[in-house]
């Protein structure tokens, strides 16, 4: 059985990455930069902002983390992504979800140039991913570092049948359409699950590949999971456990103890899925400023 190590595959990425900017940085005199706006105080956000930003300079990028507070009106939100729409030296645009209940999630998503939508939630570029014009746009980071880890630890996916169980916009949707697509071959048949899928562990024991984003906690059970199969776990749930200092821990939408008997590949949770979500993040911001300054390839 393979621990898939989203972890040590993200800091590969980040290496590489890093001498892609050196590289920029020597050629153009510039360095690629990403702005994360957070609106409000949600702990597991500010946590996710922090690591962006640090993550971004570990690799030599520009990065600022914009701060507002949670009674932020959109208006006032709108009006500062147009400014850095308009910012030459902004090449990534992030805000992060969730937002308070007053702001239009949607409304954001469509203020934010396709061009910098470095999450990849713009129509735009979510029109373009399903039409498989995968070098015309941004694709979400989350699944987008699920086919880089499958590709990493070369798992055939051709023919294969892949379950994704979960229909999220940020993760379900663009997770089945990039297994669907004959572009980088993935060519996987594929199932989508969701709350209303009636007799749902038939469906999932004939996956070859299972891609858990759910978001509940050990959600998947050895009952559920094919031997042999892949198991991607998307999942970030926090549970109460009295024996950490913390009173709680992480896990994800697999019952990892059961499911790791059985599969022949899984992702952890921490240190699988989630530290690769940044990593695409990276390079989705790098390929904007590419774009930018009409560099084909470094
Ligand atoms: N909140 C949780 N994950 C994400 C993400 O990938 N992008 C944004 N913008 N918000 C998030």
């Amino acid at each position: 059985m393979t621990i898939i190590d989203g972890k040590k595959i993200s800091n590969d990425i980040k290496q590489e990455l890093k001498a892609s900017v050196e590289v920029c940085r020597q050629t153009v005199n510039a360095v690629p930069g990403l702005t994360v706006i957070i609106v409000g105080q949600d702990p597991a956000s500010e946590v996710y902002v922090r690591n962006k930003a640090k993550s971004c300079k570990e690799i030599g990028m520009n990065s600022e983390v914009i701060e507002l507070p949670e009674e932020t009106s959109q208006k006032k939100l709108l009006s500062i992504i147009e400014t850095l729409n308009k910012d030459p030296e902004v090449h990534g645009i992030l805000v992060q979800q969730p937002l308070p209940a007053h702001i239009d999630e949607y409304a954001v998503t469509m203020a934010i140039s396709p061009s910098k939508d470095v999450d990849g939630f713009h129509p735009e570029n979510v029109g373009q991913m399903v039409l498989g014009n995968l070098d015309k746009c941004f694709i979400s980071c989350t699944p987008y570092g699920i086919l880089e880890l499958l590709s990493r630890y070369t798992i055939e996916t051709k023919g294969k049948h892949c379950v994704v169980v979960g229909r999220s916009n940020i993760v379900g949707k663009p997770m089945a359409n990039l297994m669907l697509q004959k572009l980088r071959e993935t060519n996987c048949t594929v199932t989508v699950c969701h709350s209303a899928t009636r007799n749902m562990t038939a469906l999932t024991r004939q996956a070859d590949i299972l891609v858990a984003a759910i978001g509940r906690a050990n959600f998947i059970t050895k009952e559920m999971v094919k031997p042999g199969a892949v198991v991607i776990d998307v999942g970030i749930n926090r549970i109460e456990d009295a024996s950490r200092k913390s009173g709680c821990r992480l896990v994800g939408d697999v019952d990892y103890e059961q499911v790791s008997e059985l599969a022949s590949a899984i992702t952890p949770v921490p240190g699988g899925v989630g530290p690769m979500t940044i990593a695409m993040l990276l390079k989705n911001t790098l390929h904007s400023f590419m774009r930018a300054h009409s560099i084909q390839s470094l």
